[in-house]
């Protein structure tokens, strides 16, 4: 069973009246994997997760979880799910969720009190397990609801949007997490509009728009490393476009940024820049970064 990948989709698709929410989704998760799912807002992530856990049916195509097709509950006790948009009963303690999601998740009794007290400090809420959630912050909230994702040691963990509610140190945290599960083979996907916090974590990513995936592959795939940017000033105006031959010439504040340029041309790019009456401050070459690239795939370019 565990030669089988973690996630396989074929032509999944799924249909809200005359919406196409999801237009045919081919991909393959391979175990261990940290996968970014990563689309706009109404791309259809969550509906992808949604199809993937049974609480929605797709209306064509298949997809197999753990190596069984989606909606058999054998698989879903070996999946963990952090929902986008969630609330848990105000007067329940941290604890008291933590406790009936054991039982929903079909934990072994004996374990569930050292599950519940891992997970609060898994995510850092071993202080406040006896306080309300209806006291919690929403940061908080969404602290417990990975608490709950993470109960009873999950093959798969998905987390729809993660760290939508949470400070810098609160998403430093859930990076940490989310590496200490790819330490224990557990495959992690993401959905996520942070695209800094996915190029952070994520092996591979998939930018889905519209229904459809536009790009998919390790960020090694994805992000070109053939940008320079150079602080220059004194330029005239107009000399810019006489850099178009070394690549695409775009201005960012003081900063000239060129794209797809040869290493070995970087140089001759000064040079010329220096020939045209420009005093060059800085020269930083550049990865993409996945922002980057994902305006650019957004643009259909
Ligand atoms: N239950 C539903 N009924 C009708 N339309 C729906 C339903 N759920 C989602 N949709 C539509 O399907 C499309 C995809 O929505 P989805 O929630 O999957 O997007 P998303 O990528 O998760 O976006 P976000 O980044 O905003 O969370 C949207 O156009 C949305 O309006
Ligand atoms: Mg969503």
């Amino acid at each position: 069973m565990i030669d089988t990948p973690a996630i396989v989709t074929r032509d999944l698709a799924k249909r809200y009246g005359a919406l196409q929410a999801l237009a045919g989704l081919n991909m393959t998760i391979p175990r261990g994997a940290i996968f970014g799912f990563l689309g706009p807002n109404g791309a259809g992530k969550t509906t992808s997760v949604k199809l993937l856990l049974g609480l929605a049916r797709p209306t064509s195509g298949s997809a197999e979880i753990l190596g069984q097709p989606i909606g058999e509950r054998a698989s879903r006790r070996r999946v963990g799910y952090l929902p986008e948009l969630f609330r848990y009963q105000p007067w329940l303690t941290a604890r008291e969720v933590l406790l009936l999601h054991c039982e929903l998740a079909g934990v072994d009794r004996a374990a569930w009190s050292r599950e519940i007290e891992d997970a609060l400090a898994v995510v850092g809420l071993q202080d406040r397990g006896s306080s309300r959630v209806g006291t919690f912050s929403k940061g908080m909230q969404q602290r417990l609801g990975l608490g709950v994702a993470l109960l009873g040691d999950p093959e798969l963990v998905l987390l729809d949007e993660p760290t939508s509610a949470l400070d810098p140190v609160g998403r430093h945290d859930v990076r940490e997490i989310i590496r200490g599960l790819r330490d224990r083979g557990v495959t992690v996907f993401l959905n996520s509009h942070l695209l800094s916090e996915v190029e952070q974590v994520c092996d591979r990513v998939a930018v889905v728009d519209r229904g459809k995936v536009i790009a998919e592959g390790t960020l090694d795939e994805l992000l070109r490393s053939d940008t320079v940017r150079m602080r220059v000033s004194g330029l005239p105006r107009g000399a810019k476009d006489q850099l178009a031959p070394f690549g695409a010439i775009d201005e960012d504040g003081d900063w000239l940024v060129v794209r797809g340029v040869d290493a070995d041309r970087v140089p001759d790019l000064v040079a010329h820049v220096v020939g045209l009456g420009g005093r060059v401050h800085a020269v930083e070459p550049r990865h993409e970064t996945l922002e980057d690239r994902f305006l650019r795939l957004l643009s259909g370019d």
